[in-house]
C-alpha cells in the first residue's frame, strides 16, 4: 500500500487551527494543549516535517498571536492566515489561498487537533493525487462513528463524504469515516473550494463537499483507510489523555526497539524529543521532560524525574532523583536517591549518592560530594556558581555558600559551610570545635534527681 510518492513533486501542508469547541474548559487554545510534552499542533507540524512538507500554511482563528507564535517555533517558515470567521473547513482552507496560489503540485490538509497522525500516513495520501486524482482522502473504521462525516463507496469509487448531521439513516449506518486528512492536485483545488456550497445542515462550506464537486467535474476521488487510533481528535481532555496514552505507547516502543530495557514501560513517561541510546536501562516509575538524552548504557532507577538534561554514558541516576535543565552527567558518574542537579555539570565518575542540592555547580571528575551537601547558589536576587574541583571530597552535611571554589583534591570536613575557597589538596573544616567534659552528664542527673527528692 506504500508506495511513496514522487519527491519531485512539490507539496504544502495546510493546518486547519481556527475554532473550536469549548470542550477543553480551558484559558488556552485547544491546539497549545500537550500531549508527550509537545503541543497538539508541534506534533502535526512535526509530522507535515517530517513527511517533507515543502511548504506549511496554518488556519488561526482572529487574535490568536499565541498559536502564531508555537507555529513559528516550530517551523520558521509557516505561514500564518487568519480565518476571520468560522464558516466551516472548505472556508478555512480558502483562507490560505495565498500560499496555496504558490503553485504547489499536492495540498495536504490536516487539522491541528489531530496529533498522532504519522508522516507515512500524510505520504501514502499524497500517492493518489501523484496518480492522477483530484482529490484523495483519509478514511477509517469508526469503533462508534456518530458525529463523523461517512465516506460514501459506490463500486470501489468514492462518490461523496456525508456529514454526521446531514446523513440519511441508510448512510449513517456506514462505519467508514473521513478522519480529516485530504490531499489535492495542487492545480485544481481552488477551483473544487470555490465550488463548494453551504447549503446543509450546518450553514457551513464543507471541505469535504469538495468531493462531490470533483466527481461532478469528471475527477476522481480516493479513499486511503488508517487505523482509527491515528486519527482521534481532542476535544476534551479525556480525548487528551488517550491520545497522550497512544503517544506514551509509542515513544516507548521506539525506545525499546532502538536498544533501551524497561521492566514496566507503561509506568515510563517519556516526551517527544527524549533521545535514548542502547543499553539504557530505565526502571519503573520514571517521568522524562522535554529536552531529555540518556547515552548509551546509562541507568535510570526508580522514581527518577528527569526534567531536561543529559545522562552520560554508564551514568546511573536515582533512585528518587530530580534532574533539571542544564543537568550533566559525565560517562560513568553516579547520582543518587534524593539528589536533585540543577544547570550543573558532574564530572567523569564523581558520586553524588545522597541527599543533594546541586546548582549552578562543576563538579571535577571523581569527586566524592557527601550526604546532605547543599550548594547555595542563590542569595534572594541573583544565582553563583560553585566549583568542585577533580578528585575532590565534600565532607557529609556540609554548605557551599556560591561563590565559592573548592581546589583538585581538597577536602571539606563534614558540616561545614563554607564561605571561602579552598585550595587544592588542603582541608577545610568550618564548624564550630568540638569540646568534652568527661563526667558531666553523669553530675547533672544526680544534682537534678537530688533537687527532686528535696521537694517531694
Ligand atoms: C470534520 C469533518 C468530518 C470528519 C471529522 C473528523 C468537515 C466538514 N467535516 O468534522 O467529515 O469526520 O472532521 O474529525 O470537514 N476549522 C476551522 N475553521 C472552520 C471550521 C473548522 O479552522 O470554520 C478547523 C477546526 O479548528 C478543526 C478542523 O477544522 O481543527 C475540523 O473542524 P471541526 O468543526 O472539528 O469538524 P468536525 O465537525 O469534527
Ligand atoms: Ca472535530
Amino acid at each position: 500500500m506504500t508506495s511513496l510518492p514522487q519527491p519531485s513533486r512539490r507539496w504544502l501542508a495546510v493546518v486547519l487551527a481556527a475554532g473550536e469547541g469549548t470542550r477543553m474548559a480551558s484559558s488556552r487554545p485547544k491546539v497549545l494543549h500537550e500531549v508527550a510534552g509537545l503541543s497538539l499542533i508541534g506534533h502535526v507540524l512535526a509530522s507535515a516535517s517530517r513527511a517533507g512538507a515543502d511548504g506549511v500554511a496554518v488556519v488561526v482563528g482572529p487574535g490568536r498571536e499565541d498559536v502564531a507564535s508555537e507555529v513559528r517555533r516550530r517551523r520558521a517558515d509557516a505561514r500564518v492566515f487568519v480565518q476571520e470567521k468560522r464558516l466551516g473547513t472548505a472556508h478555512a482552507v480558502l483562507a490560505a489561498r495565498d500560499a496555496i496560489a504558490d503553485g504547489f503540485d499536492d495540498v495536504v490538509v490536516l487539522f491541528g487537533d489531530t496529533p498522532l497522525v504519522r508522516a507515512e500516513t500524510i505520504g501514502d495520501l499524497r500517492v493518489p493525487v501523484a496518480e492522477g486524482a483530484a482529490v484523495a482522502v483519509l478514511g477509517f473504521e469508526a469503533e462508534d462513528p456518530a458525529g463523523y462525516g461517512r465516506l460514501l463507496v459506490h463500486d470501489g469509487e468514492l462518490t461523496a463524504i456525508r456529514e454526521h448531521k446531514d446523513a440519511s439513516p441508510e448512510e449513517r449506518s456506514v462505519r467508514l469515516c473521513n478522519a480529516g486528512l485530504m490531499a489535492f492536485d495542487g492545480r485544481r483545488i481552488l477551483g473544487l473550494l470555490e465550488a463548494v456550497g453551504n447549503a446543509n445542515a450546518a450553514g457551513e462550506y464543507y471541505l469535504t463537499d469538495a468531493v462531490e464537486v470533483a466527481r461532478s467535474r469528471g475527477m476522481q476521488a480516493r479513499a486511503r483507510t488508517v487505523a482509527e487510533e491515528e486519527v482521534q481528535g481532542v476535544n476534551d481532555r479525556v480525548q487528551l489523555a488517550a491520545a497522550e496514552a497512544i503517544a506514551q505507547r509509542r515513544l516507548r516502543k521506539a525506545a525499546m526497539l532502538a536498544g533501551a530495557t524497561m521492566i514496566a514501560p507503561e509506568t515510563v513517561f517519556l516526551s517527544y524529543d527524549t533521545v535514548i541510546g542502547r543499553d539504557v536501562l530505565i526502571e519503573p516509575h520514571v517521568v522524562i521532560s522535554p529536552g531529555s538524552v540518556l547515552e548509551d548504557g546509562c541507568v535510570v532507577h526508580a522514581f527518577t524525574h528527569i526534567e531536561g538534561g543529559r545522562v552520560g554514558p554508564g551514568a546511573l541516576v536515582g533512585p528518587l532523583a530530580r534532574l533539571r535543565p542544564g543537568a550533566v552527567l559525565a560517562t560513568r558518574s553516579k547520582i543518587g536517591n534524593f539528589v536533585e542537579i540543577k544547570n550543573s555539570t558532574v564530572g567523569e565518575g564523581a558520586k553524588v549518592n545522597h541527599f543533594t542540592y546541586l546548582g549552578d555547580t562543576i563538579v571535577g571528575a571523581g569527586a566524592n560530594v557527601g550526604a546532605g551537601t547543599i550548594t547555595c547558589n542563590y542569595d534572594g536576587f541573583g544565582k553563583a556558581r560553585t566549583e568542585i574541583g577533580a578528585g575532590a571530597f565534600i565532607g557529609s552535611n556540609s554548605s557551599l555558600v556560591a561563590p565559592v571554589k573548592i581546589g583538585d583534591g581538597a577536602y571539606v570536613g563534614a558540616g561545614s559551610v563554607i564561605t571561602q575557597d579552598v585550595p587544592p589538596d588542603s582541608l577545610a573544616v568550618a564548624r564550630a570545635r568540638q569540646f568534652v567534659r568527661e563526667g558531666w552528664a553523669k553530675s547533672f542527673r544526680e544534682s537534678k534527681a537530688a533537687a527532686r527528692a528535696k521537694k517531694e
